[in-house]
């Protein structure tokens, strides 16, 4: 079957056209990242405007570069939740009106479960059942996947996502949005230099996350080496620590804590993933969203893997962060067994 995928639940405008749920034909991505940039995170306002603005492009684009034609599509699959109630619906409103306009089939798609699913496009032997990490900016998730359709939230955070801490942290560093890719290369410069921080909630009877504690142990940690509290620019970031130009003092100790926090989410969400697998006697775990481009985190959940006997699975980095194709493949699936949707649905901003 030939779907058309739309998402649009954060911010990323994405279309890609795959076919069977497997062939990526087309997958198209604009980031707004730099309009976000100067706030230090989404703004959910600006987010649905420029979806507003974007999204025909984009669909287009998507089409175009299948080599397909609107008629040709065979069903449109759009993102119905979670994520901004605004920017989602610039998706579903799209959505609909491609699936009125050609009598095709409509299939909302749970946000979460295209990114745990998005690994079957680069692994498609992947076995059920297997235990599913979901990190992302919104999500800090673990799932035990019985079979494509049974899908069992068993942890989450109860505070903030770990790619929200990392965004937190990079802000209060004065490192910029988004935070996840420049924490991990300052870590990497700290060369064994490294700052202690706490790990939450690490006892086996809970799968659950919380990580709010550490970005405030972070906050605690900083004040304490800028010696004064008063020393925040506008920004909410320490001027005396970061200063515009850094000092290699400053540098390096940016480095530790940078190293430091990260090291921190890293142990905890490996740690969990594979009790997890152990809980649910499982040997393929799938690490996906947009904190598993990280690649300290890649490293140590497969060597662990290998050490436990478990096969570790991470979509390639154009996976991990928002895209289409994960709605269209998962869209295949869900049509195939439960048929489309009422074209009466709503946009989830909570699912
Ligand atoms: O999946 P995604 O593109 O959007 C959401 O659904 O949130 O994930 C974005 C998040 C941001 O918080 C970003 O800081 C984080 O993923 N991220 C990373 C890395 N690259 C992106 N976190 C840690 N290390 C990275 N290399
Ligand atoms: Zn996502």
């Amino acid at each position: 079957m030939l779907i058309l995928g739309i998402e649009t639940s954060c911010d990323e405008t994405a279309a890609a056209v795959v076919r069977d749920g497997a062939s990526v034909l087309s997958s198209v991505v604009v980031s707004q990242i730099e309009d976000h940039a100067q706030f230090g995170g989404v703004v959910p306002e600006i987010a649905s405007r420029k979806h507003s603005e974007a999204i025909s492009m984009v669909v287009q684009a998507a089409v175009n570069k299948a080599g397909i034609t609107f008629g040709d599509l065979e069903a449109c699959a759009v993102t119905r939740g979670p994520g901004l109630i605004g920017s989602l619906l610039v998706g579903v409103s799209a959505a609909k009106g491609i699936a009125l306009a050609l009598d095709i089939p409509i299939c909302g798609v749970n946000h979460v479960h295209g990114h745990l699913f998005s690994a079957f496009l680069e692994h498609p032997d992947l076995q059920f059942p297997f235990v599913g990490l979901v990190v992302s900016g919104g999500h800090t998730s673990l799932y035990y996947v019985k079979d494509p359709l049974r899908v069992e939230l068993v942890g989450k955070t109860r505070d903030d996502a770990a790619g929200e801490a990392f965004d937190k942290v990079a802000k209060l560093l004065g490192l910029g949005y988004p935070g996840g890719p420049v924490i991990e290369r300052r870590a990497r410069l700290a060369n064994g230099h490294t700052e202690p921080f706490p790990r939450a909630l690490m006892d086996k009877t809970t799968l659950d996350f919380s990580f709010s504690g550490l970005k405030t142990a972070v906050l605690r940690r900083v004040e304490k080496l800028c010696g004064v509290c008063q020393n925040r620019n506008v920004h909410g970031s320490f001027h005396q620590l970061i200063p515009n130009t850094e000092s290699n003092e400053s540098a390096a100790l940016v480095n530790s804590l940078a190293h430091g926090f990260q090291e921190a989410i890293i142990d905890v969400l490996t740690t969990k993933l594979f009790w997890a697998a152990e809980r649910y006697h499982v040997d393929h775990v799938v690490v996906c969203g947009g904190v598993a481009c990280n690649d300290a985190l890649r490293q140590r959940v497969q060597d662990q893997g290998q050490a436990q006997g478990v096969r570790t699975i991470f979509p390639s980095p154009v996976l991990c962060t928002d895209n289409a194709a994960m709605i269209a493949s998962r869209a295949d699936t869900l049509l195939a067994a439960l048929g489309g949707d009422d074209l009466g649905f709503s946009a989830k901003s909570r699912w």
